[in-house]
């Protein structure tokens, strides 16, 4: 009997530590996951999330949209990278700065770069060949006049006399030894620095281009090279008109500073219909224009 019992006592005590611990278990499958969602506001995904700490695929997603809202709109300074970003831009300032700053001792428009040695080609600038005080042309420059602003001349010279005016180009393309000689003629006439005004040095003339034309009028050359060119029906009928033809009154009324020279009335370059146009519509010289 006694061993019965104690038989049933033992078989009873083997059956309730399963229970307990499956308990104990279940308890803890149950409770703990219940504890976590909760600690993570009861955001399924977000406890999943935090379970790994090295799957941060998702985190980005909602952070990549917050800076997308510009940063005036959000006062906290977040990101380490942005000074890193500010540097570049303060940086770029200097640099322009130093492009744009000419040098203190270049020369202004209106007189030359003394010693300045003549150069093996000439400037061409946006596609036209610059001869002024500070751009000078080889000395071998030599290729006659410009056949496409002779046309543009021609055309002009007619529509002129269809209005009553007869044009005379008087003085298109000069070599560089024919500026020498004309150079040396005025500076012997009224001296270095009256002739510097009117005339180019040899091998800064525009003449040379073959692209400048000294404009007058047939039978009235007492106006030829003279401001009074200017004051005359046919003087004006050009300044009004050349632009149509592709030519520019090249040293207009007070821009001696900006091209170098005093006013002429006569000296009309060719740069073509549209430049010219520009040129003329906003009263510039091709310095200006050219930004030279
Ligand atoms: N008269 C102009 C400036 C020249 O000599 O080319
Ligand atoms: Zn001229």
């Amino acid at each position: 009997m006694q061993s019965r019992k104690i038989r049933f006592h033992n078989n009873k005590k083997k059956k309730k530590w399963p229970i307990i611990v499956t308990c104990l278990i279940g308890g803890i499958l149950i409770i703990v996951p219940t504890i976590w969602i909760g600690l993570h506001d009861w955001n399924l995904d977000e406890s999943l999330i935090a379970l790994n700490p090295e799957t941060p695929h998702e985190q980005p997603t909602q952070t990549t949209t917050e800076p997308d809202t510009p940063d005036s709109e959000n006062p906290d300074p977040v990101p380490t990278e942005e000074p890193e970003e500010v540097v570049p831009p303060q940086e770029k300032p200097d640099e322009s700065k130093e492009q744009h700053t000419p040098p203190a001792e270049e020369p202004p428009n209106n007189s030359y770069i003394p010693n300045q040695a003549l150069p093996e080609s000439p400037t061409i600038i946006n596609g036209f060949i610059i001869a002024n005080k500070k751009y000078p042309l080889p000395s071998t420059y030599n290729k006659g006049e410009d056949q496409t602003a002779r046309e543009a001349f021609d055309k002009m010279a007619a529509a002129a006399k269809i209005d009553g005016f007869e044009l005379f180009a008087f003085s298109t393309f000069r070599s560089y030894e024919r500026q020498v000689t004309l150079y040396n003629q005025y500076v012997e006439k009224d001296g270095q620095e009256a002739a510097d005004r009117y005339s180019a040095r040899p091998g800064y003339s525009e003449h040379q281009t073959g692209l400048a034309f000294d404009i007058g009028e047939i039978n009235f050359e007492q106006h030829w090279a003279s401001s009074s060119f200017g004051e005359t029906p046919a003087g004006k009928w050009v300044a009004q008109n050349a632009h149509l033809y592709g030519f520019i009154m090249r040293y207009p009324l007070g821009k001696e500073e900006i091209t170098g020279y005093m006013h002429e009335a006569w000296h009309f370059r060719y740069v073509g219909v549209v430049t010219a146009t520009d040129i003329y519509t906003n009263k510039q010289t091709l310095e200006e224009y050219l930004e030279l």
